[in-house]
C-alpha cells in the first residue's frame, strides 16, 4: 500500500505544538505569554467557547462566498494578520514570509512598528495590501516620519495601538530574563533621532529607551494631530470601552480594533468578544469595527461577525505556523481558517458574509 504523506497540523492549535518544539523556550514563552496571572489570556479563549451558536437549516448553501471588504479594501475572507513585533524571532524570513502568505491568501497583513525588515522591503514583498501598526512616540517628529515612510511605501492604512501606555507585566519574560532583540526591534527606528539609541546597546538598555520614548501620555489630542498629518485611513487598536469607541467616532477615526492585545496588557480586562456587541451598537455603523484576541477557529470568526465585527485579526496562530513551517506554514494556517470559516458558514446556514447576524448567537 502506498504510504500517505504525513500531515503536520490540521488546525491552528497543532501549529502551536509544532512551534513549541521548534523554538527556544524563552522565545516560545514570549509569544505565548500574557500579563500578570494571564486571566484575560485564558478568558479570550474561554469566552468564544462559551458562546453557543444556533444554526439555521434547509437553506441552500451550495454556493458560498467568504469575501468582504475592510475600509473599502477587498479581502477573500474576513481575517487579517495582527501586528506582531520582531517576526524574525520565529523564522529568518519573518515579516517577508508573512506578507507574502497574506497576499496569497487574499488578505491584509498589519505590519508592526517593531518589524525586523525595513518597511520598504516588506512593502516590495507584499503583493497585496498591507497596513502599518504605529506606536506613537513622545517626539511627534518620529511618529510623523514613520507615517510618511509608510505612505511613500504604499501602505494602505495606519493602525495606531492605543492600549500600550507601557507594556503589561509579562512575567514569563521576567522569569526567562527575556528582552526583545534590540537589533531586530529597532530596525525601522534607526536614524530617526531617538535619543540614546546607539549601536552595541544591550537589550535591557534598548528596553529602557522604548519605555522612555514611547508616549505614555498618548491622548485624543495626539490622534487629532495624527489625523491631520496623514491622508491614510486611521484605525485605533485596543478599544474595549463603549465610550472610547464613541469618542473614536467623534474624532473622525475610520475604524477600531476591539482588542485586549491578546491578554498582554490589563489583566482582568474582558474578552473582546464579550464587549463587541455593545461597541457595535454604540458606534452605529459610523466606523468599521474589527476584533482580535483569542480567535483560533473559523467558528470564532463566525461569532465575531455575528456580533457585528467587519473582520477579525489573528495574532499568535500565524506566528506558530511561521515558526513551524515558514511562509508555507502561514499560508496553510490561513487556508485552514478560511476553510473552517467557509464550513462554519455553511453549517450555520449562511451563503454570504452579509447574511451572518446576531440571531446566530444563543441568548443574544
Ligand atoms: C503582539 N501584539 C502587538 N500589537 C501591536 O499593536 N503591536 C505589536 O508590535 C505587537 N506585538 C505583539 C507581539 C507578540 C509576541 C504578541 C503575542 C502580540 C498584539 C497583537 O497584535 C494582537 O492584538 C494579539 O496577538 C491578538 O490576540 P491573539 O490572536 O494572539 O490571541
Amino acid at each position: 500500500m502506498k504510504k500517505k504523506p504525513k500531515v503536520s497540523a490540521v488546525n491552528l492549535a497543532e501549529f502551536e505544538a509544532l512551534a513549541r518544539k521548534r523554538l527556544a523556550k524563552d522565545v516560545f514563552e514570549a509569544l505565548a505569554g500574557g500579563s500578570d496571572d494571564e486571566v484575560t489570556l485564558a478568558e479570550n479563549i474561554a469566552a468564544f467557547r462559551r458562546m453557543a451558536m444556533v444554526p439555521r437549516v434547509l437553506r441552500d448553501v451550495s454556493n458560498r462566498k467568504t469575501n468582504t471588504t475592510v475600509l473599502g479594501q477587498a479581502i477573500a475572507f474576513p481575517v487579517l494578520l495582527a501586528p506582531i513585533a520582531c517576526l524574525r524571532r520565529f523564522h529568518p524570513d519573518g515579516e517577508l514570509a508573512v506578507v507574502r502568505a497574506a497576499a496569497s491568501a487574499g488578505t491584509i497583513c498589519i505590519v508592526s512598528t517593531g518589524a525586523c525588515y525595513g518597511f520598504e522591503e516588506i512593502a516590495q514583498n507584499a503583493k497585496g495590501a498591507i497596513w502599518l501598526q504605529l506606536y506613537a512616540y513622545r517626539d511627534k517628529g518620529i511618529t510623523q516620519s514613520l507615517v510618511q515612510r509608510a505612505e511613500a511605501a504604499g501602505y494602505k492604512a495606519i493602525c495606531v495601538t492605543v492600549d500600550v501606555p507601557l507594556s503589561g507585566r509579562r512575567e514569563r519574560d521576567y522569569r526567562n530574563q527575556y528582552f526583545y532583540p534590540g537589533e531586530m526591534l529597532y530596525r525601522n527606528l534607526k536614524g530617526l533621532g531617538i535619543k540614546g539609541l546607539t549601536p552595541g546597546m544591550d537589550d535591557a538598555q534598548l528596553h529602557e529607551i522604548s519605555r522612555r520614548e514611547l508616549t505614555v501620555a498618548l491622548t485624543w489630542d495626539y490622534l487629532d494631530w495624527l489625523k491631520s498629518v496623514t491622508k491614510l485611513p486611521v484605525l485605533l487598536k485596543g478599544i474595549l470601552a463603549t465610550d472610547d469607541a464613541r469618542r473614536a467616532v467623534n474624532s473622525g477615526m475610520d475604524g477600531i480594533v476591539v482588542s485586549n492585545h491578546g491578554g498582554r496588557q490589563l489583566d482582568g480586562a474582558p474578552a473582546s468578544i464579550d464587549v463587541l456587541r455593545d461597541i457595535v451598537t454604540a458606534v452605529d455603523g459610523r466606523l468599521e469595527v474589527l476584533l482580535d484576541s483569542g480567535v483560533r477557529r473559523g467558528t470564532d470568526v463566525l461569532r465575531a461577525l455575528a456580533l457585528g465585527a467587519k473582520a477579525v485579526l489573528v495574532g499568535r496562530p500565524y506566528a506558530w505556523a511561521l515558526a513551524a513551517e515558514g511562509e508555507k506554514g502561514v499560508s496553510r494556517a490561513l487556508e485552514m481558517l478560511r476553510e473552517e470559516f467557509d464550513t462554519a458558514m455553511a453549517l450555520a446556514g449562511c451563503s454570504r458574509v452579509g447574511e451572518i447576524d446576531a440571531s446566530l448567537i444563543l441568548n443574544r
